[in-house]
């Protein structure tokens, strides 16, 4: 596949899938297996999902869309996202295509530094139990890095040990807490198995050196040695829309952003948007969407206040959109050599490691971001989504084929969004047009 791969398919929302699934296949250089893969037909087997968890029954899909036009650091991404809410995917689409115009999203991402807390208690003196755990780092370490030695070969493992002092919570118990960071570099991994291992591995030396007793092994999702920015910057002249000048528009999300920055009740809708876009890009690519919506959502309270994950500013003529949240990804692991569809994704988006990966979920988030806030600014996104969502209600209606969009037309004209109005205008049809919306023979 050569690097002359755009993310800007002009007209490509207009296609037949067919024809969607043609060029993609033209670009991609795609097999037949990968196209049937697309279409369904060879979707995840019942027998690997057997094999996935336990008490499996079958299997359950998603829509899969395409974001386009997503620049990030000058490379195009085409953005695999598997989401059931409709306007998700036009949104990134429509947002990478302004910030494109404006030089497109500038991300960078830390290195693959994940924490493993090992929680000691019985231990003594706080001080003490901390100054013989740090006395003992190499020891640890070490240790530490016996159970992935492939892993440390190719440059990552633990690479240190912090311990932190917790004032005890409330109650008779009045010990305060006494928590062992192992931070441990998983690379290409997410890493929480190995994190556990190492948790686990360590946590019997931990006890010698305190004298204490172990309880918790286990990784902590709040990721935040693991984080991932992206920033765009975009000419006021091109925000113009919805008859405003793009300074109106600017304010609006700028308007938006202050409220978030100051109102957990806004903050978690705001992030709710965000995770719209990244929880979607992560589905489609096998990742772990729980861990990576804890961290973000932990780190959205790092200075005591639920904050935005994104914010948005005006300065010298352009609005200025910035994004940092934790992004604990993986691209070996995991589902990810088992589910076929996840392969398929990877191929899309192209991601040459998985830092580069990261920086493609951050400037996804701040792009769903981006289009929520424009439209929330300024004519309300009810507009946007009613012309979406009419589809949905065309289809419970009952409408099928090509007649699933001219009623959902018919529904948005009538400015009436509702199943029964849907039902009506089908009932008003002639006999063989109606047998022509819901695809029955007469
Ligand atoms: C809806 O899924 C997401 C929004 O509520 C996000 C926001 O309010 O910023 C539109």
């Amino acid at each position: 596949m050569s690097e002359t791969v755009t993310s800007r398919l002009a007209g490509f929302h207009k296609l037949p899938m067919d024809e969607r699934l043609a060029q993609l296949a033209r670009m991609f250089r795609l097999s037949p297996g990968d196209l049937e893969q697309l279409r369904g037909t060879e979707a995840l087997q019942p027998v690997l999902a057997n094999q996935m968890i336990e008490n499996a029954v079958g299997t359950f899909s998603l829509p899969l869309g395409l974001g386009l036009n997503l620049q990030v650091n000058g490379r195009d991404y085409l953005v695999p996202m598997a989401v059931e809410e409709p306007s998700v995917v036009a949104a990134v689409s429509f947002a990478a295509k302004i910030v494109r115009e404006a030089g497109g999203f500038i991300a960078e991402a830390d290195e693959s530094m994940m924490i493993g807390q090992i929680q000691v208690t019985r231990y003594g003196d706080p001080t003490e139990a901390t100054e013989k755990i740090l006395a003992h780092k190499e020891q640890i370490l070490a240790l530490a890095n016996s159970f992935h030695p492939a892993m440390v070969a190719r440059g990552g493992g633990a690479k240190d040990v912090e311990v932190r002092v917790l004032p005890a919570p409330e109650g008779p118990r009045g010990e305060p807490l006494l928590v062992v960071h192992v931070l441990i570099d998983t690379q290409e991994a997410m890493g929480a198995n190995l994190i556990n291992t190492v948790a686990e591995g360590v946590a019997p030396l931990v006890e010698q050196i305190t004298g204490g007793k172990v309880y918790l092994r286990i990784l902590s999702n709040l990721a935040d040695r693991r984080l991932s920015r992206a920033t765009c910057r975009i000419p006021l002249s091109l925000l113009a829309d919805f008859e405003m000048p793009g300074e109106v528009i600017a304010e609006g999300i700028a308007q938006a952003s202050r409220f978030a920055e100051a109102d957990p009740y806004r903050a978690a809708t705001h992030n709710k948007g965000v995770m719209n876009g990244i929880d979607s890009v992560a589905i489609a690519t096998g990742q772990d969407w729980r861990a990576i919506e804890a961290g973000a959502h932990a780190f959205a309270c790092r200075g005591g206040q639920y904050r935005p994950l994104s914010t948005w500013y005006l300065e010298e003529g352009h609005l200025v959109g910035r994004i940092e949240l934790p992004m604990a990804l993986g691209m070996v692991g995991g589902p990810i050599k088992v589910h076929p569809g996840v392969q398929l994704a990877l191929k899309l988006v192209r991601a040459n490691s998985v830092r580069e990966l990261s920086m493609v979920f951050a400037a996804v988030g701040l792009a769903q971001n981006f289009a929520a806030l424009r439209a929330l600014g300024s004519i309300g996104i009810q507009k946007g989504h009613m012309a979406l969502h009419a589809r949905c209600v065309a289809v419970t209606a009952g409408a099928r084929g090509d007649w699933v969009e001219k009623l959902a037309d018919l529904l948005v004209k009538a400015g009436h969004v509702k199943v029964e109005k849907a039902r009506e205008i089908l009932a008003s049809l002639s006999a063989e047009d109606a047998a022509a919306a819901t695809g029955t023979t007469l």
